[in-house]
C-alpha cells in the first residue's frame, strides 16, 4: 500500500467503552462484504478497508476507493454505515474515503487532472457539442472540478452553449514572458475555446497547423488548476486532426456519441477504431435523438430503435444511454444553459444525470480491473 497521507497507518484498534476488539473484527468482516455497485465486487475483495478505529463512541472506518467518487459515494457510504450500525447499533459511525487513481508517467502534460476525457463523433451535426457540455455541467452539479476544452477550433459551440458570447480568454505572462490564460467558468464549469480568443468566422479559416498550435496552446498554457475531469469536445470525424488531438494527451478514455441512423452507426465503428489504434480505450457510446417523448409521455422512436446498443455491443463497448430530441435541450444549448440545470424537464435531465453515472461509473469499473498496483494520491 502506498503512503497514505492524511490519516494513521496504523490498523491497530483502540478499544473503549463499548465496543471491544472482537467487535472491530465484526466491523471489518461486515465493511469487507459491502459491495461496490459500480465495480460488482466486495470491498475485501477491492482491498479498500483500509483500517478501523473507535474513538469514545464512534467507530471511524478507513476506505480506500477508486476515483471518481461523486456518483457512489452516497451509496457506499450508506451502505457501510448500515453494516457498521449492524454490529455496534449503539455507536455512531463515520467513514474516510482516500482515492485510489491509476499510475501514470509523472511527466505527463496536465499532470493536476485525474480523469481526461474525448467527447468525439464519427459524423458532425450529431449533438456531441450538447452532449460535452452537458455532461461536463452534470458532473459539475455532482460537486466534481471540472474543465471543458472546446477543441472543435473550427466550429467553437462552448461559447453559445454556456451563455458567453462576448467573453474573452485573460491571461498573464509567466517569468518566460509565455502566456498563460485562465479559463472562464459557468454553472462550475472551467472553460476554454478558441470562441474566447477569435470571432467564429475568424476561427473556421484557419488552417489545420495553426489549428493544431492553438490546441497545444490550450492544453499547456492554460492555468486549468486542479481539476476530477477534462472534457475535451473533439472537432467531428475520425481524421488525423482527431487523432493527433488524442494522442497529445494521456486520455483516460473517449465517449462516442452517435444518432440512432445506420450511417452515423457505420461512423461510430470508425470512431472507435480509430480509437483501438492508439490504445485510447473507449468508456462508451451514447445515442442522441434517440426518440422524441409524446404528450402522453410513451417514447417514438423515430429513427429506429437500439442502433447504438446494438453497434455498442458488436464493439464490445459499453452502452451509456439514450438521450431524447427534446426541445429543452436544443433550447438549453442556444440559449446557454445546458439542459441537465433545467428543472422543467426532469426526464431530459435523468437520461443526461444517468449517461454521466454511467461513464463515471466505467472510470471506475476500469481503473479497479485495469491495473494491480493503484497509487493512493488525494485526500477527500
Ligand atoms: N437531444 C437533442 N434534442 C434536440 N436538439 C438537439 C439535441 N442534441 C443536439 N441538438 C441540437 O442539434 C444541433 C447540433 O448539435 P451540436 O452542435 O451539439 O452537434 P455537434 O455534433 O457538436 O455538431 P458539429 O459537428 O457541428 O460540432 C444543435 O442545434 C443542438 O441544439
Ligand atoms: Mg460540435
Amino acid at each position: 500500500m502506498g503512503t497514505l497521507n492524511g490519516f494513521s497507518q496504523s490498523a491497530s484498534v483502540l478499544s473503549h467503552d463499548g465496543v471491544d476488539d472482537r467487535d472491530t473484527l465484526a466491523i471489518r468482516t461486515a465493511l469487507e462484504e459491502v459491495l461496490d455497485p459500480d465495480i460488482g465486487r466486495t470491498l475485501g475483495a477491492l482491498g479498500a478497508v483500509h483500517s478501523i478505529e473507535v474513538h469514545d463512541d464512534t467507530v471511524h472506518a478507513y476506505l480506500l476507493l477508486h476515483a471518481p467518487l461523486h456518483f457512489v459515494a452516497e451509496r457506499i457510504n450508506y451502505a457501510c454505515k448500515e453494516a457498521i450500525s449492524r454490529v455496534v447499533p449503539a455507536s455512531s459511525v463515520e467513514i474516510f474515503v482516500q482515492e485510489r487513481l491509476p499510475e501514470r508517467a509523472s511527466n505527463r502534460p496536465l499532470p493536476q487532472v485525474k480523469h481526461i476525457i474525448a467527447v468525439a463523433s464519427g459524423k458532425g451535426g450529431v449533438g456531441k457539442s450538447t452532449i460535452a457540455a452537458n455532461i461536463a455541467t452534470a458532473l459539475a452539479r455532482k460537486g466534481a472540478a471540472v474543465g471543458l476544452l472546446d477543441a472543435d477550433i473550427h466550429g467553437p459551440s462552448v461559447p453559445t452553449m454556456f451563455g458567453l458570447e462576448h467573453a474573452e480568454l485573460h491571461g498573464r505572462k509567466n517569468e518566460h514572458g509565455q502566456f498563460i490564460g485562465y479559463p472562464l467558468e459557468k454553472y462550475g464549469v472551467k472553460l476554454v475555446s478558441m470562441g474566447f480568443v477569435m470571432g467564429r468566422d475568424q476561427a473556421a479559416i484557419m488552417r489545420g497547423p495553426m489549428q493544431a498550435g492553438y490546441l497545444s496552446t490550450f492544453i499547456e498554457q492554460i492555468e486549468w488548476g486542479e481539476l476530477d475531469y477534462l472534457l475535451f469536445d473533439l472537432p467531428p470525424g475520425t481524421g488525423d486532426i482527431q487523432l493527433t488531438m488524442a494522442q497529445r494527451v494521456p486520455l483516460t478514455g473517449a465517449v462516442i456519441v452517435t444518432t440512432p441512423q445506420n450511417l452515423a452507426l457505420a461512423d461510430v465503428r470508425r470512431g472507435i477504431s480509430m480509437f483501438n489504434r492508439v490504445n485510447i480505450p473507449t468508456l462508451g457510446v451514447i445515442e442522441n435523438m434517440s426518440y422524441y417523448i409524446l404528450p402522453d409521455g410513451s417514447r417514438d422512436y423515430i429513427f429506429g430503435q437500439g442502433g447504438g446498443e446494438r453497434i455498442a455491443q458488436e464493439m464490445s463497448v459499453p452502452f451509456l444511454g439514450e438521450v431524447p430530441l427534446n426541445i429543452n435541450i436544443r433550447r438549453g444549448s442556444d440559449e446557454g444553459m445546458p439542459a441537465v440545470l433545467n428543472d422543467q424537464a426532469p426526464l431530459q435531465q435523468k437520461a443526461l444525470m444517468e449517461l454521466t453515472a454511467k461513464i463515471a461509473a466505467e472510470i471506475r469499473r476500469r481503473s479497479a480491473t485495469g491495473q494491480q498496483s493503484p497509487t493512493v494520491e488525494i485526500s477527500l
